[in-house]
């Protein structure tokens, strides 16, 4: 008998993708979110927090391994620090851990980096509370995947004019070839910091918004911006890419295309 595997963010866009594959390796699995669902085939859904606190602690009881995906916009770092504080009371599981390329390299220091940016700072704060922890860990950073800067495109088409950061590239990879590098390590040996996971290509954001544009039919007036700041000049120099990590291969253009 394995242990089962505790799952956060497994209602999310990666965390979807991880979970039938982690099936596929045979392991039960332990959903924590926060609104109650109905358990499945091998899945059980627990109730809880991460923001708070509550219902982590039982989450956790009982568990080799957890993978960390649960994630929003602001306050990872806050995530981190209760999800890490329950497992150690509770044992020493491998805790492997998502994080995004650029977090160790964006700088967030003024109020405009922090209202932009501040999700790479929470994230870098989050990988060093998970490193520094005393628990085994693993934590893989990827770039953005496709199906996020699609449903962010979704949002910010709705606007007639659509703001693009001017100069400022992004190197979109697919969460599901994400879900494929993060189930290895997950079921590996804790393995620290791993080689980052990022996409086939890096384009200007520009561009990226033009093949939405044209794969959906849809006609918007864009604007270039710019905005003060370290972050945001960090990510005109490109620390939000690693092009020697271009292992994705599902291009844009396939997403757009074919999404799934
Ligand atoms: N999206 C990207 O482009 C990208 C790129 C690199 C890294 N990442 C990282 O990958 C992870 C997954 O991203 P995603 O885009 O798949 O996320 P997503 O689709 O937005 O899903 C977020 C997940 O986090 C869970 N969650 C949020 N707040 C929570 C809380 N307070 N307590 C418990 N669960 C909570 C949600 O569960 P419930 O709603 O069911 O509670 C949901 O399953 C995140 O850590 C993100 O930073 C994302």
């Amino acid at each position: 008998m394995t242990a089962p595997i505790l799952l956060t963010g497994g209602t999310g866009t990666l965390g979807s993708l991880v979970l039938p594959r982690l099936r596929a390796h045979g392991y039960d699995v332990r959903v924590l979110s926060r609104r109650p669902r109905d358990p499945q085939d091998g899945v059980e859904y627990v109730t809880g927090d991460l923001s708070t606190g509550e219902g982590v602690e039982a989450a956790v009881d009982g568990l080799e391994t957890i993978v960390h995906l649960a994630g929003t916009a602001k306050g990872d770092d806050v995530k981190a620090r209760n999800l890490v504080r329950a497992a150690l009371r509770v044992g020493r599981p491998h805790l492997a851990y998502i994080s995004v390329v650029g977090a160790d390299r964006v700088p967030v220091e003024s109020f405009i980096d922090r209202g932009a940016f501040g999700y790479f700072k929470a994230k870098r704060d989050a990988e060093l509370i998970i490193a520094e922890s005393g628990l085994p860990w693993s934590t893989l950073r990827a770039t953005q995947f496709h199906q996020s800067m699609i449903a962010m495109f979704d949002a910010m088409t709705k606007m007639p004019v659509v703001p693009t950061f001017s100069g400022v590239q992004f190197q979109p990879v697919d969460a599901s070839e994400v879900a494929d590098r993060l189930v290895e390590v997950a079921l590996g040996e804790p393995a620290g910091l791993v080689p980052e996971v990022a996409g086939p290509q890096a384009y200007p954001m520009k561009q990226l918004l033009r093949a939405y544009l044209s794969a959906k039919g849809k006609h918007r007036l864009t604007m270039p911006i710019r905005l003060p700041g370290k972050a945001f000049r960090a990510h005109r120099a490109g620390a939000n890419l690693n092009l020697e990590r271009a292992v994705g291969v599902r291009t844009w253009e396939r997403a757009l295309a074919d999404p799934r």
